[in-house]
């Protein structure tokens, strides 16, 4: 069984005092004894502070990107290292917005991947067809080079643990969130096209999130298929409420 994750993408969003607030009344909100795991994934100079915050607690951090070298002459990068200083658990990786405004491709996205699996982190790496390859009816096309391009060279043990991201990139900021149907239709294709590099038992672990104008209204109908094990949660989880609503989307 797939443990069920959800995970916050604040992106550029949130100074230290909103943090702690922020956090606080999450906190608050969340059953100790969880059968889902949580992620916040806070911006660089959030990381520190929200770490001391959820120490202790079954709310796990994530930072949003990460260089692939663990320390030297690289101005304005962070580190795997870093990272897990601050008391990271996982990174996302390749997110539409640093593959559109950073130019980062599927090599250099996979160098971070196994960059970050060597320092310990799990990578959530994300991945999704635009707008107009969709229209262009090369979805399919698009996700199996990102599987392929991405998702390289891992060893079996990691390939089960990361975690990967389907994002269409229509879909996110939005508000137009895919179908159920179109969810499941690409997270299947992406667990078989996982399944011929790593094989079908690894392939049945690793976690499909879904991500793209998720709200508490529409998460259930997209968790209730087969090949979707959560979500990366942008806009609707920048309120601490409204996310506890997409976490308890079940109950
Ligand atoms: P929205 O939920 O704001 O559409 O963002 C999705 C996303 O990019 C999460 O990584």
């Amino acid at each position: 069984m797939r443990k069920p994750l959800i995970a916050a993408n604040w992106k550029m969003h949130k100074i230290i005092s909103e943090i702690e607030d922020y956090i606080r009344k999450f906190i608050s909100l969340v059953d100790k004894n969880f059968d889902r795991e949580i992620v916040l994934c806070v911006p660089f100079t959030g990381l520190y502070i929200a770490g001391k915050l959820l120490f202790g607690s079954n709310i796990k951090l994530g930072a949003q990107n990460m260089y692939i070298e663990e320390k030297g002459a690289y101005t304005g990068e962070i580190s795997p290292v870093m990272l897990k200083d601050v008391g990271c658990n996982y990174v996302i990786l390749g997110h539409s917005e640093r593959r559109k405004y950073f130019n980062e491709t599927d090599e250099f996205v996979n160098k971070k991947v196994l960059t970050a699996i060597k320092f310990g982190l799990i990578p959530i790496v994300c991945i999704g067809e635009t707008l107009q390859e969709r229209e262009q009816n090369k979805t399919f096309e698009v996700l199996e080079r990102q599987v392929r391009g991405s998702l390289a060279n891992l060893n079996t043990l990691d390939a089960e643990k990361i975690v990967i991201a389907y994002e269409p990139v229509w879909a996110i900021g939005t508000g137009k969130n895919a179908t159920p149907q179109q969810a499941q239709e690409a997270q299947q294709f992406i667990r078989q096209k996982y399944a011929e590099l790593y094989g079908s038992i690894v392939a049945e672990k690793v976690r499909i999130l879904y991500g793209g104008s998720i709200t508490p209204e529409n998460f259930k109908g997209i968790m209730s298929q087969k090949d979707v094990d959560g979500g990366l949660v942008g806009g609707a989880s920048l309120d601490p409420e409204s996310f506890y609503k997409i976490v308890m989307f079940d109950k």
